[in-house]
């Protein structure tokens, strides 16, 4: 049994909805505009809650984005009479869970609908419980670590490899949230370590590249999944919010004791060379190498890659873009070594 909202400006349509629902056992409240449901969903908390699009008094689009702000983890399914794909594309990036069209012919929708929404709701409250009880696990490791750390260097070591293994398991968490940002990472990592080999460095900083190239957007796991996935322009709150996970990132990694400097390679990995990058604004070699490294690796494979806002240029066009780009967004050092490596792929 459920307790459901329903919301819509008809009458007849909330009486046979609330008939329906009741039959099949579910605890239903009712009212009659976006305003008011709100007002009511504050007071009862209900399950689920199914919303008219076009009421007077707060439409469909009030009730979503309001949902999503303050109760995202309940299900709002839009309930419409026009049947626009627009408008059920808006409710769906907005933040509804559904979009049905009325009227509905066939009320069993209704009742396959409420199932489906329970599921989900269950499914990602279990997600959001494993992420906390991951993160509560490397901050206890964290801790461990530093009780530790003196004059203990096998225990030093053997922590060390269990809190990679939590980072791993953070990243998995990550691919659950958004997929792309976990396979981008690897492959990140991947080209960042071929350029440090071009460079000549050694297996110390290879190390580092390695780590820094897979962890390097873990700090978008305190990004909002909507906002991630946003297809048009990001606003400036959003911005802020998605440039945020550099410092998010710095914060996880910060106090584990790598052999390298990967949480910093990890804080400064969107710095440009000339200094219009962020979040410090750093310039020239005054960035660390193995950041500059990763910032060629990192622009370059996102620009390879299909977005859901964009399709991938293809990799002669992406690596173009950064040979144009040496001196200003790229260190000029690391371009010739990138222009080395993609030219051995390509021997
Ligand atoms: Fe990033």
């Amino acid at each position: 049994m459920a307790r459901i909202l329903c919301i819509d400006d008809e009458p007849i349509i909330r009486m046979s909805t609330r008939d329906y629902l009741m039959d099949m056992g579910h605890e239903v409240f009712e009212a009659a505009s976006g305003a008011e449901g709100i007002a009511l969903f504050r007071r009862q908390r209900p399950d689920i809650v199914f919303s008219d699009l076009r009421m007077p008094g707060g439409d469909g689009f009030l009730v979503v984005a309001h949902m999503a702000e303050e109760a995202p983890e309940t299900p709002v399914v839009i309930i419409s009479g026009t049947g626009s794909l627009d408008e059920a594309v808006k409710t769906l990036r907005l933040g509804a869970w559904d979009y049905l069209t009325k009227p509905l012919h066939d009320m069993d929708l209704l009742g396959q609908t409420v199932q489906r929404m329970l599921t989900k709701a269950s499914e990602r409250r279990d997600a959001n419980q494993y992420l906390l009880s991951l993160e509560s696990r490397t901050y206890t490791l964290e801790r461990e670590l530093h009780d530790w750390i003196n004059g203990h260097q096998d225990t030093v070591l053997r922590l060390e490899a269990a809190l990679k293994t939590s980072i791993s398991s953070l990243n998995l968490a990550l691919r659950e949230k958004d997929p792309y940002t976990a396979g981008h990472n690897e492959r990140v990592a991947s080209i960042a370590v071929d350029i440090g080999n071009a460079m000549g460095l050694g297996d110390k900083a290879q190390d580092t590249l390695m780590l820094a190239g897979r962890l390097h957007d873990i700090g978008k796991i305190g990004v909002p999944q909507n906002i991630l996935n946003k297809r048009s322009f990001l606003n400036p709150d959003e911005i802020v919010q998605i440039r945020s996970h550099v410092t998010g990132g710095y914060r996880i990694l910060g106090e584990i004791p790598f052999e390298g400097p990967v949480a910093e390679a990890v804080l400064q990995h969107h710095e440009r060379y000339d200094g219009t990058g962020y979040p410090d604004g750093l310039a020239g070699e005054s960035i660390l190498l193995e950041a500059r490294i990763l910032a060629v690796a990192d622009v370059y494979e996102a620009l390879c890659s299909d977005r859901p806002y964009r399709a991938g240029l293809g990799q002669n066009d992406a690596a173009d873009y950064i040979f144009k780009n040496a001196g200003k967004h790229f260190c000029p050092q690391c371009v010739d070594a990138f222009k080395l490596v993609i030219s051995r792929s390509k021997a």
